[in-house]
């Protein structure tokens, strides 16, 4: 090979090795991005979307298996037995999503079954307020519920809200767990009638709506 044949084959050959890394560099990052996407699947099994009046049946349906497996446990039979009927919570829950800023968010895995729900909407002092946040029984403690929590925070406040509040009953020690972990602070005690039934409720709150997204 003559000296030109040789600084030729030298420039392609470097050039290739360049364009080939360069391949290898974008196959990389693309693989490690899915590989992220799908551990981030895979964490919870499901991926958080609106919901709407389509779910109305599904979300009824877990808010009173929920409610019958957190509160019957918790106030007794007496008080709870009677606050199961699922065409009740239908239509409360719709109730409360014909409301102009309502907010559903819903868990939903693979097989497009839900695993759980968060509805909020504008509280009579103009504050958000998560009115409901229930997972399936099975499901639960699989970080479903922190999901579910943290987006429905990142869209509040993406609307310009700063913070956020809620009720839990007193008693329901683990999901008060789950809130104080999530950053929520207990700021009050508040007795609701829950069709007849007087229940002591925990109000907490979140001055900063980032502070449940960054967790
Ligand atoms: C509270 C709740 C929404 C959290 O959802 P999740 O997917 O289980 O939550 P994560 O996996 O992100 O976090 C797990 C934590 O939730 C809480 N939790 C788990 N199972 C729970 C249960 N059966 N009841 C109440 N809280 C529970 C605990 O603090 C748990 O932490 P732990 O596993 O260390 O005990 C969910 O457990 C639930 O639906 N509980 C029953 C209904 C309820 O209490 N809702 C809140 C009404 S204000």
């Amino acid at each position: 090979m003559t000296r030109r044949g040789l600084l030729l084959f030298a420039a392609t050959f470097t050039a290739g090795m360049g364009i080939g890394f360069a391949l290898v560099l974008i196959g990389s990052t693309l693989a490690t991005r899915r590989a992220r996407a799908a551990s981030q699947e895979q964490g919870t099994g499901v991926r958080v979307r609106d919901g709407s009046t389509a779910d109305l049946d599904a979300v009824a349906a877990i808010r009173v298996s929920s409610w019958k497996d957190t509160y019957r446990p918790l106030m007794g039979g007496q008080v709870v037995d009677g606050l199961l009927d699922i065409g009740d919570h239908r239509r409360d829950i719709g109730r409360i999503l014909s409301e102009s800023q309502a907010l559903l968010l819903v868990a939903e895995d693979g097989n497009h079954a839900l695993a759980g729900f968060a509805l909020s909407h504008i509280g009579a002092d103009g504050e958000p307020f998560l009115e409901s946040l229930h997972v399936q029984p099975g499901r639960r403690s699989h970080g479903i519920g922190a999901q579910l929590l943290q987006q429905t925070a990142a869209r509040w406040a993406a609307r310009g809200h700063r913070s956020m509040s809620l009720h839990v009953v007193e008693s329901n020690l683990r999901a008060k767990r789950f809130y104080d972990r999530l950053g929520g602070r207990e700021v009050g005690v508040v007795v609701d009638d829950w069709r007849g039934a007087q229940v002591a409720q925990a109000i907490y709150r979140w001055n900063d709506l980032a502070a449940v997204r960054d967790r």
